[in-house]
């Protein structure tokens, strides 16, 4: 009997079918899913990617509270147009630490995934408060309401703790020091040595133009600031990424 004719049988009689898939999907499935289990992590890390701060992570749930992410993705895809646009492509590794991801779906307004650094804090504040200041065909909304809710985020450790539960590997000392560190990021003068150390690329100082007060703006900008800006593309090789893998 040839192996034809074998198939045959297979193929009209659908008792057999539906068994052959089966048995088909459950190997293809076990190859895939099960050396997952044997590994850590499936996202290769890389360097310079860290958790955020105290007062990045208040932006970080400021921008989700105001549904940020309906208008804005957070994730460069590999395209040449986007390449141009935004930079580089966004790493696996670079939201590793968010908890949800902001990728998002849809792009009303530009990609956020590396806006860190482009504009002034000034610019954010005054496009924040009403964008058609500084982009006068702008849609987006104003939040002027950010410059004006004073913020404390009393709760920060009890926040880093929960996102440590899902994996975020804040220390000890990080959440020791949380709500000093939340203060100091936002305050000019102060000694920022040691929380630099702890966070490295934080940018620090007065946000919202108010250096006496803490304010939500405060918060969301530091947030704005850091993202995309934490791995050096002068220094990544994808290459030997891959090669660590
Ligand atoms: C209704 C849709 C919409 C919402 C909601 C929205 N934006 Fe925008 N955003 C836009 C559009 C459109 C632009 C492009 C025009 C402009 O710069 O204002 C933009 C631009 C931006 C830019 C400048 C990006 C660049 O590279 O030039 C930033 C930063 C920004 N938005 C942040 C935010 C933040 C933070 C929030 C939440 C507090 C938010 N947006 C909510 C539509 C939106």
């Amino acid at each position: 009997m040839s192996i034809i004719k074998q198939h045959a049988k297979i193929e009209t009689n659908v008792l057999l079918l539906v068994l052959g898939i089966f048995v088909t999907v459950i190997i293809g499935g076990l190859v895939e899913i099960v050396p997952l289990f044997t590994i850590k992590n499936t996202i290769e890390e890389v360097e310079g990617v860290r958790p955020y701060s105290p007062l990045e992570l208040a932006g970080r749930n400021i921008y989700i509270r105001e549904g940020c992410y309906n208008c804005h993705s957070q994730m460069i895809r590999p395209f040449r147009d986007e390449l141009e646009r935004y930079g580089h492509y966004s790493l696996a590794a670079e939201s590793m630490y968010d908890h949800p991801f902001q990728w998002s779906s849809k792009r009303t307004g530009p990609d956020l995934a590396r806006v860190g650094g482009k504009y002034s804090n000034e610019w954010h504040r005054r496009h924040l408060v009403n964008p058609r200041d500084v982009v006068p065909e702008s849609i987006m909304p104003g939040y002027p309401h950010l410059l004006k809710t004073e913020l404390t985020f009393n709760d920060a450790a009890a926040h880093m703790k929960t996102l440590a539960l899902v994996g975020v590997p804040y220390t000890a000392e990080e959440e020791e020091n949380a709500t000093a560190d939340f203060v100091a990021q936002a305050t000019p003068d102060a000694d920022h040595d040691a929380l630099l150390a702890r966070y490295p690329k934080a940018v620090v100082g007065d946000f919202d133009g108010q250096p006496e007060k803490i304010t939500e703006m405060d918060a969301l900008v530091a947030f704005l600031q850091v993202l995309g800006t934490m791995v050096d593309f002068t220094k990544f090789d994808p290459a030997a990424a891959d090669a660590i893998r």
